[in-house]
């Protein structure tokens, strides 16, 4: 075993998932930016008090923060997600709203590594700030069920609940508290910890001991306002029209702690429960005043790159793009017959490679046929006194254009001069 490897909770993408997760990022990017977000980039460490902000009632913020001293005494994290961060942002550099963002970055979260739970992980997300209409809740949630079908996958299924007015909120996670205190001994130990510091996140217990007390617990739309109750009548009527199917789920809390009336889950149903959550957002109206900056209502979702993409092999779509080259260039006569050709192939739009080390020629077509690519040039001794190179097909899928490239196995001698213009019409 080497001395050093990757950290628990952590890996390298190696090609060609790396690719893979490229376009996920660039397809993600077409989706919201034809919408009109724009992409922010920001640092993946911030003031530890940006995160702290997020509440202390959630584990990401008390439990799983990569948070030290740095070499100026700053007190500082690790990004455990990106909306805080959007939202540091938006107070530093007051821009115009609504403040329509897209992101993309790895965040980090001390959790207990498995399957589709990392310590390193990558979202893609967006934010808006500064405008209050349940019909943008629809656009976002939207966006998200756009982009999983863009990808492909048809097994995901969308959650849908609301929170109320923060006033709602109060009254029923007092209600709430009530509720499981006169159910004490009926919950678990770990709900009974969990009470202490958050009665709605005991609604996300999933252990059977708890199940009883849960489904008899107060139920947050008997607590809407007129408004609340209102916008998320709106909210699923504009779900309606776009034919976007949803469940309405009473007890979807999320693991985060600003969310205000309308909050979402996708999830994959391929996927273990544990870990089937694929994506989830909502409405955090309150975030950037706790953040130094003026009252702004904000709305937004993240998307886990890396379970997304565990969904997307369970169902067989989006797999890694070929990245294979179009052409190799096989030189026997030392090497830097290769330098220029193949220099001069990537500079008329080919994509190229070669082999190094003088290698033999029986070793250079061997990796010639490893790399994928549609046509080996092959340049010897001969060759080089005559000013042409060989073209051969590499993949038996080509069909040979003459019969006398049929005789010699596809294979053509082209003057060096004609080479390029020979594979523009042989590599459309
Ligand atoms: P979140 O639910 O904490 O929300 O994370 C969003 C997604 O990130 C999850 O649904 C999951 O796919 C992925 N994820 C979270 N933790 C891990 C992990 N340890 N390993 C792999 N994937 C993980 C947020 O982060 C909010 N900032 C979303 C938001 C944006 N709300 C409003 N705007």
């Amino acid at each position: 075993m080497p001395e050093f490897q990757t950290s628990p909770g952590m890996r390298d993408i190696l090609p060609p998932e790396s690719a893979r997760w490229r376009r996920f990022v660039h397809v993600f990017a077409d989706v919201a930016e034809r919408a009109g977000y724009g992409q922010v980039i920001s640092p993946m460490l911030e003031d530890l008090g940006v995160f702290q902000r997020l509440g202390d009632a959630t584990d990401v913020v008390t439990k799983e923060m990569y948070d030290f001293v740095d070499k100026g005494g700053r007190h500082v994290a690790l990004r455990p997600e990106l909306t805080a961060s959007v939202c540091r942002a938006f107070v530093q550099h007051r821009p115009i709203t609504p403040w329509k963002v897209w992101y993309t970055g790895s965040q980090f979260r001390y959790e207990k590594p498995q399957r589709g739970r990392y310590r390193q992980f990558d979202q893609v997300g967006i934010e808006v700030l500064g405008a209050d209409d349940p019909y943008l809740d629809v656009e976002v949630i939207a966006l998200g069920w756009e982009f999983y079908r863009a990808l492909g996958l048809q097994q995901v299924r969308l959650l849908l609940n609301s929170l109320g007015e923060p006033d709602d909120r109060a009254r029923y996670v007092a209600a709430l508290q009530a509720h499981f205190e006169a159910h004490l001994d009926a919950l678990s130990p770990e709900s009974r910890t969990t009470l202490q510091k958050n009665p709605l996140r005991v609604l996300d217990s999933k252990r059977p001991q708890d199940a009883e007390v849960i489904a008899a617990a107060p139920r947050i739309a008997d607590f809407y306002s007129p408004d609340a109750a209102a916008h998320f009548e709106a909210v699923q009527a504009g779900l309606h029209a776009l034919d976007i199917p949803f469940t309405i789920d009473a007890k979807l809390v999320r693991g985060l702690d600003y969310y205000r009336r309308t909050t979402f889950e996708y999830q994959g149903l391929t996927l273990d429960s544990a870990q089937n959550a694929l994506g989830g957002g909502g409405r955090y109206d309150g975030l950037v005043e706790s953040l130094g900056g003026p009252a702004t209502h904000g709305v937004g979702f993240a998307l886990g790159l890396d379970r997304t993409l565990l969904a997307c092999d369970d169902e067989g779509v989006f797999a890694p793009p070929v990245t294979d080259v179009q052409v190799f260039v096989v030189d026997t006569t030392g090497g830097l017959e290769a330098v220029r050709l193949t220099a001069e192939l990537r500079a008329a739009g080919f994509s190229a490679d070669r082999a190094f080390e003088n290698r033999s020629m029986k070793s250079q077509m061997k990796a010639a046929d490893r790399s994928g690519a549609t046509f080996a040039v092959i340049v010897g001794t001969n060759e080089l006194e005559a000013g042409t190179v060989v073209v051969r097909p590499l993949r038996s899928d080509l069909d040979p254009a003459s019969s006398a490239e049929k005789q010699a196995g596809g294979q053509q001698a082209v003057p060096r001069n004609d080479l390029i213009d020979h594979l523009k019409k042989a590599l459309p």
